[in-house]
């Protein structure tokens, strides 16, 4: 799959959004290495902590079908779902990343114009995961 063809389903999922709190839509699209792809978008919470973003909807509902095995994902967002440039995962979606993907897993950050891409090793390196304390997990 292009990159460009996972972006638009980041795009599209950033309609599934649940934001009446913030009103920032995101979406995200997560290419598994078998060419599944999972869509997710943020849920937001009365109590705020438990929202759940985007990037960790489509991981687990990846996880959950038995999938542990990611190539890339696409990530987009803004106010109202107006994207009006790169919207990069928080800090607690790239942990999450770090525990199934490699420092070559490939995030598309989509921007007005297009999308930049960085990988996980850019986003979060000496990612830590059970039994590889500190490592670069390269
Ligand atoms: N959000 C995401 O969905 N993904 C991120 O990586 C950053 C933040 C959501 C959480 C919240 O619903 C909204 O964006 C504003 O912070």
């Amino acid at each position: 799959m292009y990159p460009e063809e996972l972006c638009k389903l980041a795009i599209e999922a950033m309609g599934h959004a649940y934001v009446p709190y913030s009103g920032y839509k995101v979406g995200a699209a997560l290419l598994c290495a078998d060419g599944a792809v999972y869509q997710g978008c943020n849920i937001e919470n009365a109590a705020y902590s438990p929202t759940n973003c985007a990037e960790r909807t489509a991981f687990f509902k990846a996880v959950y079908d038995g999938h542990r095995d990611f190539t890339a994902i696409a990530v987009c967002g803004g106010k109202d779902g107006v994207i009006a440039g790169a919207f990069p995962p928080c800090g607690v979606c790239r942990q999450v990343m770090r525990e199934f993907c490699k420092d070559d897993f490939l995030i598309y950050l989509v921007n007005g114009q297009g999308y930049e891409t960085v990988t996980l090793a850019q986003l979060l390196p000496y990612g830590f995961r059970a039994g590889e304390h500190m490592s670069a997990n390269g």
